[in-house]
Parts: structure tokens; sequence; C-alpha cells
């Protein structure tokens, strides 16, 4: 029989009235039974982080920062363990799930990091008026209140320590839930945490259903919002509470542009190596997976067989072997939607170059030219493993065609020139420009988040303490200076 999954209210591991079912995108199996909590019991968390919020405030560097060290030990000490939950819950191949533990650990390790540099006041000498004789300001940062954390399935570990971890750095409380579809590597953490001095209150972990969201995001003792997750939803967060502070990490469609110097042999093959793998790391779910190759047109032609043999050579299949590149979708409705957006934009004149194949949630490596700018293919993010590979001159045309976007979240350019590079920072109208590789690329202590429909806000560890606390300024009058 499966074990039913508690969840974490208020530090204290708890069932409630009702379960839903966690299975496999592969096999369909059961992975899990999770506990719901009742109403009542969501109350319990959230007047448990309001109580404790001067108390958590107030808590000492050292605590806060041993008990993430902690947390990131632990999870290095389970990533096996871990990585197969991922793999079993969301179907990412198990490499990659054993990647996104990695990273976990790192999460917390920065945040550790963090909360012993935060907030050590910055002085600012305020006599350089008459008025300011005598007188000194120091700033410092103070929490702007509980945080409300919605992470999404698709790094369903990481994306949670993104949210918690920076939480706990600044002493912020924490009311966090996980994706439906995936909670159990949420509520792993929760395991961890326990086993922490935190304050009662500072965390929880709920898994609500998604229709019980709109009480919480409305509830005022709940001050921000820290959402990841799709645009529909992110924005109607966004707009149920204005006067609240919302941070959005919402899609991409992002592009990798190759530009004419980035010409040789091993050039070439680099490029389409990472732009295969990170077309279909995780199936493409990624906000940041490559769904937009830009070419120029003097490498097209020696570009296009590379990406597609590299595309071509990506192993699909079983998540839980070792050799797998890509496995099935969240969902067959995940699978179907691709599927259907690949056939509107073949039907409207587009090549079929390899893939375009579903087999329950599985949908095969695609790759697609002369797409046309209006397939929803070009304007929406596919979320799936998809990429089209468009043929521009230039750069400007280069650029041009990426900010031919709604969103704006990364982008990466092949090029070997510090100056192109430069003009490319300029230009992208993107949260983030990789040189020499793809836009997928990110380091967990950089600032992470988008420009235009992508988004609101900054995660990344230290921005995201940033995000969940305020300026608040001192002024001492009478010093000498
Ligand atoms: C995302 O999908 O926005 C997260 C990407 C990542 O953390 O690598």
């Amino acid at each position: 029989m499966t074990a039913t999954h508690a969840f974490w209210l208020a530090g204290r591991h708890v069932t409630g009235e009702t379960t839903f079912d966690v299975t496999s995108p592969w096999d369909g199996r059961l992975v899990g039974k999770v506990s719901v909590p009742t109403e009542a019991q969501v109350e319990e968390a959230v007047a448990a982080a309001y109580a404790v919020r001067d108390e958590f405030a107030g808590t000492p560097a050292h605590v806060r920062a041993a008990a993430l060290d902690r947390v990131s030990r632990r999870l290095a000490e389970r990533t096996e363990e871990i990585a197969q939950l991922i793999s079993a819950e969301n179907g990412k191949p198990i490499k990659w799930a054993r990647g996104e533990v990695g990273r976990a650990v790192s999460v917390f390790r920065f945040a550790a990091e963090e909360a012993r540099r935060f907030n050590g006041g910055e002085a600012q000498r305020l006599d350089t008026d008459l008025g300011g004789q005598g007188r000194l300001a120091v700033t410092r940062r103070f929490p702007k209140g509980v945080v409300l954390g919605i992470a999404p399935f698709n790094f369903p570990l990481n994306l949670c320590a993104h949210k918690i971890a920076p939480a706990i750095a600044a002493g912020v409380p924490i009311i966090l839930k996980p994706a439906p579809a995936t909670p159990l590597s949420g509520l792993v953490i929760g395991e961890l945490l326990a086993e922490t001095e935190l304050p009662a209150g500072s965390w929880s972990i709920l898994p609500v259903s998604n229709d019980r969201m709109p009480a919480l995001v409305q509830d005022p003792r709940l001050p921000v919002i820290s959402f990841t997750g799709s645009e529909k939803v992110g924005y109607a967060i966004m707009d149920s509470v204005p006067r609240k502070h919302c941070t959005l990490e919402l899609g991409g469609n992002g592009a990798a542009v190759v530009l004419g110097d980035y010409a040789s042999d091993a050039d070439l093959d680099w490029a389409a190596t990472r732009i295969a793998t990170f077309s279909n790391y995780q199936g493409g779910q990624s906000c940041i997976s490559v769904q937009r190759v830009i070419a120029d047109a003097s490498v097209y032609d020696r570009l296009l067989p590379r990406i597609v043999a590299a595309v071509e050579a990506q192993a699909t299949g079983d998540p839980s072997d070792d050799r797998t590149d890509v496995g099935p979708l969240v969902s067959e409705d995940a699978a179907k939607r691709v599927e259907s957006w690949v056939r509107e934009a073949v039907d409207a004149g587009a090549a079929l170059l390899t893939g375009g194949k579903r087999d329950g949630a599985s949908y095969a490596p695609t790759v697609l030219t002369d797409v046309p700018a209006t397939a929803t293919l070009s304007c929406e993010e596919v979320f799936g493993p998809v990429l089209t590979v468009q043929k521009v001159d230039g750069e400007a045309a280069a650029f041009a065609a990426v900010n031919d976007s709604k969103y704006g979240l990364q982008a990466g350019v092949f090029t070997h020139d510090l100056q192109t590079a430069f003009r490319a920072h300029r230009a992208l109208e993107v949260g983030g420009v990789v040189i020499g590789d793809v836009p997928s690329y990110r380091a967990d202590q950089m600032p992470y988040g988008g420009a235009k429909q992508s988004g609101v806000g900054r995660e990344g560890v230290k921005f995201a303490m940033d995000d969940y606390t305020y300026e608040r300024v001192l002024v001492l009058t009478g010093l000498a200076l």
C-alpha cells in the first residue's frame, strides 16, 4: 500500500481529512498519496506565520544560517533518493533530476552565506547640507511581511528551494504551495527544515488545490506573493491583488542566436549540441529552454543539419534510465497541446525536419523551419521539446527577431566578439543575456527573471531576499561625524 504523505503546518507534520494521488507521467503508476489541508489547518498555518513574524525577523543570523546549511547538507546526503522522487512524480530523466538536487543544495548553501552577510546596514552622512549637520542615516532592510510562495511542477524541488531558502535567510515567514502534480519533492524540504531549530510557524508547506488559492492570495496577512508559473495565472493573481507585492516568474520562448563569427566546425558543433540539449531538457518544460534558433544566413546551412542530428541523438524513453535524455511531459494533455501547436504550424506551411510524434504523455524532440510568425508556436511558450529555426541577415536582424516576442526572459548569443556581446546586452529586451551558450543557462545565485510578459521582479537568492524586504532608514542626530 502506498503511504500517505502528510504536509507541514507550522513546522509540524500533520494530515488533513482528504488525499489526492500523485502519479507518474511516464507509466501512470501511483507515486504517492498526499494529504490535503483543511480550511482550518490553512488558517492555523497563516495565523502561525503571522504571529511569528517579529520573532523570526529577530532570530540571529547564525541560527538561520546554520539551519540553511544543515538543509543543504542533508539534501546532498539524500541526493539519490530525492532525485528518484523528482523523476517519479515529474517524469524528469534521472540525470536531470540529480542535477536539480545539486542545484537545490547550492541554493540553501548560498542562502546560508547571504543570511550571514545580509542587512549589515549602510551608513550615509547627511551633513552634506546645513540642515543635516551632525546627522547620519543608517539603512537596514526589514521584512515586507509573510510570503506566499507558489511553485511550479517543472523544477519541483529547486523552485520550492528558491522561494523558501531566501525567506529563511531574510527572517521572513513563508507559506509554500507546491504544484499539485509534483508536491512530494517540495514536501521533502519540510522533512529537512523540521530537523532544524527554526521557530514554529516560520514555514509551512501546504499542498492546497489551485481552486482554493484565491482565498490565500487575498489574505491580508500574506502581503508578498512569489509566483512561478504561467503568464495567465501569474497576471490573474497580480490583477486580483494590485496593492500586494507580487513577484512573477512567468514564461518565455527562449531564443538562441548564432551569429556569423561563430563559424568554425567546432563552434557550430558546440552551438548545435547545446541547442539540442537545452530545447529538450525535461521535455522542454523550462521557461528558459531553447524554443527559437535565430541563425545568421552565413552559418545557417551548416548549422541546421547539425541541430537536426543533435536533436535526433537525444535518447528518449524511461526517465528512470540513466541513459535517457528526454522523458515524458507532465501529462498527456500537455503533450496533446504541443502536438496541436506543431500540427497548426505545419498546416500553415512550416517544414517539419524531425519529430512531430506523440505517444501518450511523450512528445518526440522536434525541429521545424519556416514557421509563420503568426503561428501559436512562434508567439507563445511551447513548454515542450520543440524548436523552430529561422534564418536572418546580420546582427541587427537577429536581435530584432529575438525582441519580436511578447516574452523576454533570457536569450543566448553565440558570438566570440566582446563588442557584439555588449551590443546584445544593450539591445535584447530580456532579463538575462548569455554569451557563448543557450538562454537556458542559470546559475542559482544570479538575478533571474523577465522583462515584458515574462514577469516582474527577480529571484536568485540575494535578489529574492531584497524582494521580500524593504529598506528602512534610521536617522541619528547630534553626532560628531
Ligand atoms: C524556470 O523554468 O523558470 C526555471 C529554470 C531554471 O531554474 O533553470
